[in-house]
């Protein structure tokens, strides 16, 4: 497929903004998706440019100069040790990006502060990158948080000016769930990385981040976003609404009939309805998709297989039934390879299965016409 400056790709599940960088960078138009606030103000800060230098001093000068909070609601406190006077002046700088009215630059300095937190907070990430320890200590070395600050922000508009391509070129990146966005059918490519079916949460590895957005009402609670997630966490009561449907293939049919079956306990009250949602969930986005797109148009997306227990799961195998029923038509694998590092490898509970087991990624490409 040809795309160039007429053509619009979307990626639907838009991560730290990758596609659309890419895409500006050879002159086609593009538009994104992402739910996890953290992502979605990374990717901001990496495509939305209208501002330079010197406004960026201006605004960290005035945020130099922010009053501390007074108080600091639980939510966010959490992840500091106690008696740490960081979190109110992190907050006063948070409230202070409120009153930049150039949207680009509030978003990139809401980046840059992100990605200070975590080694403000004192956070310790375990083995399995959704597990935080919080220190008792407080670490006298650690910088001012200010002063971390204006150096990511520097560091970032280099680094930027370096990658950010042709800026005329039209990106436009949504906050929110690509599930409640009507499509098009004005969509020439599809360009994406869906959520694999393993059990890492989008954001609740960003809870840190997360809950400083929330607590500034930046972006909804944790967990509001998480029941939104593909594959995300659902409630009990709705769970039971959802059935496996014959149009996900038989393959994710089959699946589902050995995690329910499974002995382990979680089995059937957790993992099979957190299952029946990402599938409920992978094939509303593909229906999506094809009527997103135009006649002419494909989409591509890069998945990877994984283990629930010792249930292997060909997610590749699975989208391509699920592609074909949900009405595309020529779908073919472009490129397939080993997985060295994967989720299995990190999570205890897939430790036991899959460390040993070879899993692979395919890059596919689905048809409309
Ligand atoms: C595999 S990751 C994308 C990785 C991306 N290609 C990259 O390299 O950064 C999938 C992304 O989908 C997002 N996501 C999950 N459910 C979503 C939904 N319903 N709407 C929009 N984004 C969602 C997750 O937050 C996550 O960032």
């Amino acid at each position: 497929m040809k795309l160039d400056r007429s053509s619009l790709v979307e990626d639907s599940f838009l991560g730290l903004g990758t596609t659309c960088l890419e895409s500006r960078r050879l002159g086609i138009p593009s538009c994104g998706y992402e739910l996890n606030p953290f992502a979605f103000r990374i990717a901001r800060a990496r495509v939305a440019w209208n501002f330079d230098e010197e406004d960026m001093e201006t605004e960290l000068s005035r945020l130099g100069n922010s009053v501390p909070v007074q108080s600091v609601p639980a939510s966010f406190a959490r992840w500091f040790p106690p008696g740490d006077l960081t979190p109110k002046e992190i907050l006063a700088i948070g409230e202070g990006a409120k009153q930049i009215v150039n949207r680009d630059l509030r978003d990139f300095l809401l980046a840059a502060t992100l990605l200070c937190l975590r080694r403000q907070a004192l956070a310790k990430i375990g083995s399995n990158p959704a597990w935080i320890r919080i220190a008792e200590k407080l670490d006298r070395r650690r910088p001012k948080f200010y002063n971390a600050l204006r150096a990511k922000s520097h560091d970032m508009f280099a680094d930027q000016l370096q990658i950010r391509g042709d800026i005329r070129t039209p990106v436009k990146i949504h906050e929110g769930d690509i599930l409640a966005a009507q499509p098009d059918g004005k969509v020439s490519a599809i360009i994406s990385s869906p959520p694999y079916l393993s059990r890492l949460d989008y954001v609740m590895a960003y809870r840190i981040e997360n809950d400083f957005l929330a607590t500034l009402h930046f972006a909804p609670s944790p967990e509001e976003l998480r029941s939104k997630l593909v594959g995300g966490v659902i409630k009990k009561r709705e769970s039971t609404n959802l059935k496996p449907r014959e149009e996900w293939g038989s393959l994710s049919n089959e699946i589902l009939g050995q995690v329910k079956d499974h002995k382990s306990k979680a089995s059937k009250d957790y993992y099979y309805p957190l299952m029946l949602s990402y599938f409920d969930g992978i094939y509303r986005w593909l229906e999506r998709s094809w009527a997103s797109l135009t006649k002419a148009g494909a989409a591509v997306i890069v998945v990877q297989s994984s283990y629930y227990k010792d249930i292997p799961i060909p997610l590749p195998s699975i989208l391509v039934q699920a592609a074909n029923n949900a009405a595309f038509k020529r779908t073919r694998v472009l490129h397939r390879s080993i997985v060295k590092d994967h989720i299995g490898k990190i999570d205890p509970d897939q430790r036991a299965h899959a460390s040993d087991k070879v899993l692979w990624e395919e890059v596919l490409e689905f048809r409309k016409a």
